[in-house]
């Protein structure tokens, strides 16, 4: 089932999501659902938030469906470490059309669950490290403008009220 992705400007967004405690079929079919509606929507990932879901899981695929190693599960993820720095045009379902170059970590490292509730770590880097950290921040109410300077943040939430405005957001 592919899912509508809610828009900047929804409160669960903006709100830290729920520790998942039930590893069951139910979060499978989401689990599924969610790379459905990422891959329709063209996104390299997706957090439950984004659907409307406020519960902490995301899923990633930096190779946009090319390469099935590439899809990634993340239940309760925590980025436990980050080195150096990259800055990089990053964009997001929520808000989209908006791209601007925000700075991550160049190195992340995610602990986090599978979809069995079995703890792993990954270390990312680039895109990965990008991912990881955008996707992790999602869980937490946290959006990429968040990182962004204040003047650039401001611009593009003014652009947003006046795109809503007019009915076109
Ligand atoms: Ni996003």
């Amino acid at each position: 089932m592919i899912y509508p992705i809610v828009k900047y400007g929804q409160a669960v967004l903006e709100t830290p999501a729920e520790p998942v405690v039930a590893f069951d079929g139910a979060l499978e079919k989401l689990v599924s659902d969610m790379f459905e509606t990422m891959y329709a929507a063209r996104g390299v990932g997706l957090a439950a938030p984004q659907i409307g879901i406020p519960k902490r899981i995301c899923v990633i695929d930096t190779s946009s469906g090319e390469d099935p190693k590439a899809r990634l599960v993340l239940v309760n993820p925590v980025i436990v470490a980050a080195e150096g720095k990259q800055v990089n045009e990053e964009g997001c379902l929520s808000l989209p059309d908006f791209r601007a170059d925000t700075p991550r970590p160049a190195r992340a490292t995610v602990r986090a669950q599978d979809v069995q509730g079995r703890e792993f770590t990954l270390t990312g880097e680039g895109l990965l490290a990008r991912a990881l950290c955008h996707e992790t921040d999602h869980l937490n109410g946290i959006l990429f403008i968040q990182h962004l300077s204040m003047l650039k943040r401001d611009s593009i939430k003014r652009k947003v009220r006046k795109m809503a405005k007019a009915g076109q957001w």
